[in-house]
């Protein structure tokens, strides 16, 4: 049977998560395609750091290129993280004409032009399943499963540490800040959680896979994100009572224009091309939607195609088994390219929409959630309704819990579908209202038209 060679830079979480796999799959992976993969070093930063799983002291070396120059490795896995020595990893196994596996989202994101084509001038490959959403095979759907659909839609909860936390506060009614330390005891947030609740995390993913289904390479810059951080159990309760749960959502549309708007181009785009919508943003989704029954760490896409409809992924989207998983997804197509010699049977990320944009959040057009903080004083809605009003904003329903005359109350409206840049700028107008104590909250809603 022919063997390939594996060479991996890291053997950490994921690193060592490999390692197990294919001691415990790698027969059945060689007997389903033919290919023995065996592998032949591992570069650490430290022989003696403890891992998840062991790895035998003989297969490690602690330098990265005694393993990328290494005649005998044929194929390189960069499973250290971060964005410069792991680009330099890339480039040199790359340069060599290796084909090499990531799972590096904040990589390809802030490099994934110039890698693509460093690939592709190399005649090699670059692939990257387990950088989306850990074991959920999400990169070979669109790169081949959907390779025949348009891809309209498509809605993911890609970041496990938001979801946990989203989740727990709607079950047991907890505060943002006791679930995120907690969370952090529990190891599902990090010490340093920014990466995470701030949305960043996902943003990487979902600008990939905005690449990945549009054809256009999506720069992270043009992503509007927002975290979870302003999130309150108050408006996780509300929401609820509204029939909806609060998911970070990211989100890839293609973006239609209606009414005055549709004669006017996307800002910043010089001529017609698909124009989408991609954001990540803390999300009112209706109860009865799959997506809000995705709870506790694990990940889900819902994904729409012109040819095929609604589709489904769910699963684990981290953590070192799920994610060797998908590494060993790539480590099988990588053998099967070298076995038959085609370099580029499925390209990794084919540029077929040049003229593609990201079209502004200001022209984004949705129903809302807003929370506001009012003294409760005869009048009040009828200002906050003015406003909107004045806007051409509709309101189509309103909470006001019964309060005592001259106190604090939240006031919850729902607002009709409208762009986010005529909302924000009613609302800036609503928070000077002398009956206004605090920072309106606006969360948008999605209802999967
Ligand atoms: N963890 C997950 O669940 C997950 C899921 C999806 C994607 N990813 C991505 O996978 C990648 C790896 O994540 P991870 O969680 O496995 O990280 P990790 O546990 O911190 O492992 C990093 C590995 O890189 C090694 N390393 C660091 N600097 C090195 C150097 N100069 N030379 C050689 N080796 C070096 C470390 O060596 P030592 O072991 O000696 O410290 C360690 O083995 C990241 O891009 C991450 O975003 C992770």
């Amino acid at each position: 049977m022919q063997q390939v060679n594996l060479g991996m830079i890291g053997g950490g979480t994921v690193g060592s998560g490999v390692f197990h796999a294919l001691q415990l799959n790698g027969p059945l992976m060689a007997s389903r395609i033919g290919v023995k993969v065996s592998l032949r070093k591992v570069a650490v930063k430290a022989f003696d750091e403890s891992r998840p799983y062991a790895i035998p002291r003989s297969a490690m070396t602690t330098d990265w290129q005694n393993v990328v120059r290494d005649p005998q490795v044929d194929v390189v896995a960069e499973l250290v993280g971060g964005t410069t020595l792991a680009r330099a990893i890339i480039l040199a196994a790359l340069e060599l004409g290796k084909p090499v596996i990531t799972a590096n989202k904040a990589l390809l994101s802030a490099h994934g032009e110039e890698l693509f084509a460093a690939a592709q001038q190399h005649g090699t490959n670059l692939y990257y399943e387990a950088s989306v959403c850990g074991g959920i095979p999400i990169i070979k759907a669109l790169r081949e499963g959907f390779v025949g659909n348009r891809i309209t839609h498509l809605y993911g909860i890609v970041n496990g540490t938001c979801n946990y936390i989203l989740s727990r506060m709607k079950h047991e009614g907890a505060d943002f800040a006791a679930v995120l330390r907690d969370a952090q005891v529990q190891g599902y947030a990090e010490a340093e959680p920014s990466l995470d609740i701030d949305g960043h995390d996902a943003l990487h993913k979902i600008g990939i896979l905005a690449s990945l289904a549009h054809g256009f390479w999506v720069n992270p810059k043009h992503i509007y994100v927002e975290g979870i951080r302003a999130i309150t159990r108050a408006d996780i309760q509300f929401a609820h009572q509204l029939g909806y749960t609060v998911k970070l959502l990211g989100i890839i549309k293609k973006f239609e224009r209606h009414g005055p708007q549709a004669r006017r181009r996307p800002s910043g785009n010089p001529a017609a091309g698909s124009h989408i919508q991609v954001s990540v943003y803390p999300t009112l989704i209706p109860n009865k939607h799959v997506l809000a029954g995705v709870d506790h760490v694990f990940n889900a896409l819902f994904v729409r195609g012109d040819i095929v409809g609604d589709t489904l992924f769910y699963g684990r989207g981290a953590g070192k088994d799920a994610t060797a998983s998908a590494v060993l997804s790539d480590l099988a197509d990588a053998a099967l390219d070298l076995k038959f010699g085609t370099k580029h049977r499925v390209p990794p990320f084919v540029p077929h929409e040049r003229k593609g944009a990201v079209v502004s959040i200001d022209e984004v057009v949705s129903p809302y959630f807003v929370r506001l903080d009012v003294k409760d004083v005869p009048g009040t809605l009828a200002k906050v309704a003015t406003i909107f009003g004045e806007a051409k904003i509709g309101i189509s329903s309103v909470i006001q819990p019964e309060g005592h005359e001259g106190a604090s109350v939240p006031l919850i409206l729902m607002l009709h579908d409208a762009p986010n840049g005529a909302v924000s700028s009613a609302l800036k107008k609503i928070a000077r209202l002398p009956v206004v104590k605090s920072a309106p909250v606006m969360i948008r809603v999605e209802n999967f038209g």
